[in-house]
């Protein structure tokens, strides 16, 4: 390792929970590259242990290029994503894919170049940042549902794939948090919040209800010291909650029937009952 503490790599650095893990983790001992398709945006925090890169994760070229010359990486911080706002019968196929361009084959991109440096060395640790929407559906937000219960499915299997190699995958399930996320990163479907779209009711009673509760959501420094954990512990369990609505909903998913749990989210954000 290149310090005491290893060499980590963040995807989507620039605001919120990536912002910060990149922060705290080079306060920590550890040598960070902060990866971000903006990385001036890095400039106050960058530092002998903290070196923003360009790198976006949906351009295999850019990943390769950030990574040349860097010394080995022994964690990788799967963190960039995006939430698109849409029914599904209002949005369009380019729409689609670029939901889990970012979310899920852009943490695989990443991963691909990284996975053969830690099994070389049969040490390594990845950590997707997925969602409580990773096991919560919830209207609207279908393919981002969908984008992040794909990010679930590639920690289960990644779990086994890498097993042997000695390199541990985690799934961090942040519930609300108070990042840029409600302010730049909602991608919202003009058809959907149209005025004359079928969803209009729901579109009115959800949307708003959720942009309160990411803006008035938890510190995203509690995903960078949950973060800090996993990787300074190698019996982390896992998968792990961060966030009260986090550690509310998720253990209620797996205790109720389907049917149940669908009645209490219905009754909690006041959608029609069906
Ligand atoms: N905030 C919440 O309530 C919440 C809850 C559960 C899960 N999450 C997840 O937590 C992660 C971090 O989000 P955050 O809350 O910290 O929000 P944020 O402050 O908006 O940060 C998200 C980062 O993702 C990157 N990103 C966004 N769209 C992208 C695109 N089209 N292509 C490439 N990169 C893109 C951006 O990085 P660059 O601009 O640096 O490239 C951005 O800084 C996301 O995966 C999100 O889904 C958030």
């Amino acid at each position: 390792m290149a310090t005491p503490q290893g060499t980590v790599l963040i995807t989507g650095s620039s605001s919120g929970m990536g912002y910060a893990t990149a922060r705290y983790l080079s306060e920590q001992g550890y040598r960070v590259y902060a990866g971000s398709r903006t990385p001036e945006t890095l400039a106050a925090i960058a530092s002998d242990a903290l070196t923003p890169l360009y790198l976006d994760v949906t351009d295999a070229d850019s990943i390769a290029k950030a990574l040349e010359g860097c010394d080995p990486i022994d964690a990788l911080i799967n963190n960039a994503g995006y939430g698109l706002v849409s029914t599904i019968e209002e949005m369009d196929e380019v729409q689609m894919y670029a939901q889990f361009d970012v979310n899920v084959f852009g943490a695989l991109r990443v991963a691909q170049v990284v996975i053969p440096q830690m099994r070389q060395r049969r040490s390594g640790v990845i950590v997707n940042i997925s969602s409580f929407l990773g096991k919560v559906g919830l209207p609207l937000l279908t393919l981002y549902n969908a984008s992040k219960y794909a990010l679930e499915g590639v920690t289960d299997s990644l779990r086994h794939e890498l097993h042997p190699f000695g390199i541990r995958v985690h799934s961090v399930m942040p519930g609300f948090f108070d990042t840029q996320f409600a302010r730049d990163n909602l991608v919202l479907n003009p058809r959907t919040f149209a005025k004359d779209s079928p969803y209009r009711e729901t579109v009115e009673t959800l949307a708003p209800t959720i942009v309160d509760q990411i803006n008035g959501g938890n510190d995203p420094q509690e995903v960078a010291e949950l973060i800090h954990r996993i990787l300074a512990d190698d019996t982390f369990p896992a998968r792990v909650t961060a966030g009260d609505k986090a550690a509310r909903f998720i253990p209620m998913r797996r205790e109720l029937s389907d049917e149940d749990f669908e009645r209490r989210v219905r009754e909690y954000y006041g959608l029609e009952e069906g």
